[in-house]
């Protein structure tokens, strides 16, 4: 048997991007609850990752916080997420929740304090430095989003430190008093149900003290897979994050989940956000007695070449690093990084709904993506986000009418990005009523999963197939099940070691060899095993 979240399918909404109750063009929590039976019953999904609705001047769309224990009017209020909570809870749908430990916004009342005099009683809550001879910076970080992460404070005389936006300044998770602080936040949110914590940029909560410079990266090459800006990666930013301190930092939070789970008998997650890293790194957030995240998102699965050795490899790699007892997982999107039909083609994703939905551990779907939906094109100069990310994060085309349904009340607002009309083609009333569309199919796979106990929970072994074909067998002892995936141009004939019938489609009749069409997958339910 094997806990909630091992067996859950996560869907990572995008507030402002899902659905609109109130017609102000932003999505919203109402909006969201006006959907749960779209999740829960149409899709079929088992938990809902809802991105940040605290209040925020929105510079980085939420993750730039001004108060932890509140929601934005933009989203609704208190009261809407409690609906949302029990609204999912009936369902039988978990919600995970931001937990943005790294930085707040500049005007949250504790960097407010903070920045008010050198001897605030909360000066020590964020990371203030002394400037170098000269005045320079106190150390040569970049950030994410061009330029240094130092800002000089004229009326105090020291820079405060922010990895990511300016206004974005970071905590100082050295100070027990803003450690405690934030394990508050975590209460406040556990005591309204919700089940766990996806902890944007775990990985940054603490840095090297002695502020040391970064080596420079001379050989930097544009990341496709991710969107950074070009600064950010003139430097290998060793010291401006992972400093071992952290882990002591994250036991505590992972201890307060321990109490609530036990208290409640319901088990509360954490999920790590941290970059792609080498495999070493990246358990370390499991920590050495499974005592940290639940599970680090797998993001060097997002960045893995879309071919069959390299994915192959790259499921291999997550096998082999994972301590035993600890469970992996697959993502494909989000909303920082290009869609995956954008990345890796149109073609790619029916095969990645079958990939993402059939390898062993949790797989986390980025909303829109059960569309088949690639990013909006906007011109540089009309970018919102400083990094372009607006084009990952489209409203979803709920219809084929008007702005897609994304916003459901009778005001006439424009959606906050534009709905193209390729995106009213894919909606999700016109792929219901076509039984060969990607949301069927992502429905087909969701309903098969749920039933299925290799998929489930079965081992995962690599099968030998020809160089363009990804195939793999998921079994258990009651159920053995090949996965055969072409990523190849052209038809692929693949054997399975002993007899078995194709799911999902048309054709039962059992055989060794299947032939796959290009850009295309089958599922294959095999023969017992005769002893
Ligand atoms: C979030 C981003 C955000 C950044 C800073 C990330 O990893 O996913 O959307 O800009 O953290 O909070």
């Amino acid at each position: 048997m094997r806990n909630w979240w091992q067996q859950a399918v996560i869907y990572q909404i995008y507030p402002r991007s899902f659905a609109d109750s109130n017609g102000d063009g932003i999505g919203d929590l109402r909006g969201i609850i006006g959907k749960l039976d779209y999740l829960a019953g149409t899709l079929g999904v088992d938990a809902i990752w809802c991105g940040p609705v605290y209040p925020s001047p929105q510079v980085d769309f939420g993750y730039d916080i001004t108060d932890h224990t509140a929601i934005d009017p933009i989203f609704g209020t208190l009261d809407d997420f409690d609906a949302l909570v029990t609204a999912a809870h009936a369902r039988g749908i978990r919600v995970i929740i931001d937990l943005v430990p790294n930085h707040t916004s500049d005007r949250h009342p504790w960097f407010v304090e903070s920045r008010s005099a050198p001897d605030s009683p909360k000066r020590d809550w964020y990371v203030w430095a002394d400037p170098l001879p000269g005045g320079l910076p106190p150390s040569n970080w970049t950030s994410e989003q061009g330029g240094s992460t130092w800002e000089f404070d004229e009326p105090t005389g020291q820079y405060y430190l922010h990895s990511f936006h300016r206004t974005q300044p970071d905590l100082n998770w050295r100070s027990p008093r803003l450690r405690a602080a934030m394990l508050d936040v975590v209460r406040f949110w556990l005591d309204r149900g919700v089940d766990g914590f996806r902890i944007d940029v775990l990985h940054m909560i603490a840095k090297d003290p002695e502020l040391t410079d970064n080596p420079p990266r001379p050989d930097a090459t544009p990341n496709p897979a991710d969107l950074q800006h070009p600064d950010y990666d003139t430097q290998w930013h060793v010291h401006d994050r992972m400093h071992p301190d952290l882990y002591g930092y994250l036991a505590e939070i992972r201890d307060l989940l321990e109490e609530y789970s036990r208290r409640t008998g319901q088990e509360r997650i954490a999920i790590g956000e941290v970059e792609p890293m080498p495999w070493d790194s990246w358990t370390r957030f499991l920590g050495s007695e499974l005592d940290g995240v639940h599970f680090t998102f797998n993001f060097n699965f997002i960045e893995s070449p879309w071919h069959a050795a390299g994915l192959r490899a790259s499921i291999g790699a997550q096998e082999a690093a994972l301590p035993r007892g600890a469970w992996p997982n697959y993502v494909l999107s989000n909303h920082d990084r290009p869609r995956l039909a954008t990345r890796n083609g149109p073609r790619s994703a029916r095969l990645a709904a079958l990939l993402l939905l059939t390898l062993r551990g949790t797989p986390t779907l980025y909303n829109g993506d059960e569309l088949g939906l690639e990013d909006l094109e906007i011109p540089r100069e009309e970018w919102l986000d400083p990094l372009g990310r607006d084009q990952v994060r489209g409203p979803m085309p709920w219809t084929s009418s008007r702005n897609g349904g994304f916003d459901s009340s009778p005001a006439d607002a424009s959606p906050w990005l534009p709905v193209p009309t390729r995106y009213l083609e894919r909606s999700v009333e016109r792929q219901l009523a076509d039984p060969g569309s990607i949301l069927n199919l992502y429905r087909r796979l969701l309903a098969f999963r749920r039933t299925s106990p290799a998929l489930l929970r079965g081992e995962y072994r690599p099968l030998d197939c020809p160089p363009d074909c990804l195939a793999y067998l998921r079994s258990t002892p009651e159920q053995t099940l090949a996965v055969l995936l072409n990523l190849g141009a052209e038809n692929a004939t693949v054997d399975v070691p002993r007899p078995g019938h194709a799911l999902l489609s048309g054709d039962r009749t059992p055989r060794r060899r299947f032939v796959v069409a290009a850009h295309e997958g089958l599922i294959v339910q095999l023969e017992p095993e005769v002893p």
